[in-house]
């Protein structure tokens, strides 16, 4: 049997650089990439799409229980999600990234139910790959999906800078609203899981002042600490 690969946890906020900086750096490494926000957006996706109430713990849970959910490891992501009793994968790796998406998914995440089973999800995920390294992002990944991981990093950066980023990310956005929209889900999504603060153990890599490619470098040389300790 393939042995279990290495698992990098990234946890930190939006705009902090951690989903392209987890990327791009797992790629220089040979190693996949799991984005974890991506199956609570494709979960708040789905619901939606069948009218399911994502306040509802118990219908939100009956979601999981029928779905097929499928992520990409490597190379352009993909993301594909079946409702329950239907038969068409669809595509929703756009779709699950639009500020629609991104102002319910908190909605969603809040249920504790709904964590565990994702987190079982991406443990099975991660096991089934086959790759010799997986880079985990997400906000809990150091602290709950993989407590136990070689390496884990908290990656932040100002509130500002991140602001500035995503800003760029989003063609014609005004940077006041971008601030508080990011404001406004960090507060919402740090009352479930604390991913400003990093936990015992847990290594801190602030961005603020960094370029994309330091940043990817800062991430590389922690991997190869990490190694190069064991
Ligand atoms: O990283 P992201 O912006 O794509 O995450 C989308 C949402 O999912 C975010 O509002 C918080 C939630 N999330 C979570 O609660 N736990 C994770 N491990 C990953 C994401």
């Amino acid at each position: 049997p393939a042995t279990e690969p290495i698992l990098v946890a990234i946890d930190g906020p939006a705009g902090s650089g951690k989903s392209s900086v987890s990327r791009a750096a797992a790629e220089q490494m040979g190693f996949g990439i799991l984005d974890t926000g991506a199956a609570y957006r494709a979960l708040a996706w789905a619901c939606r799409e069948d009218a399911v109430d994502l306040d509802s713990e118990d219908a939100v849970v009956a979601m999981l229980d029928g779905w097929t959910y499928a992520i990409t490891l490597q190379g352009e992501q993909r993301v594909q999600v079946t409702l329950p009793g239907g038969t068409e994968a669809f595509d929703v790796s756009a779709v699950i990234r639009t500020p629609e998406i991104s102002g319910q998914v908190s909605r969603v995440s809040k249920h504790a139910e709904v964590r565990v089973r994702l987190n079982t999800m991406f443990r099975e995920i991660v096991a089934a790959s086959g790759l010799p390294g997986v880079v985990i992002e997400g906000r809990d990944i150091t602290t709950v999906v993989a407590p136990d991981a070689p390496v884990r990093i908290l990656m932040t950066a100002s509130p500002e800078v991140r602001a500035t980023r995503r800003q760029g990310e989003l063609p014609g956005a005004i940077h006041e609203q971008v601030l508080a929209d990011i404001t406004a889900r960090d507060a919402k999504d740090a009352a479930v899981v604390d991913f400003l603060n990093p936990a015992p153990g847990v290594t801190l890599i602030d961005t603020s002042d960094m370029n994309f490619g330091q940043s990817i470098q800062a991430v590389i040389d922690t991997v190869e600490e990490a190694r190069g300790a064991r």
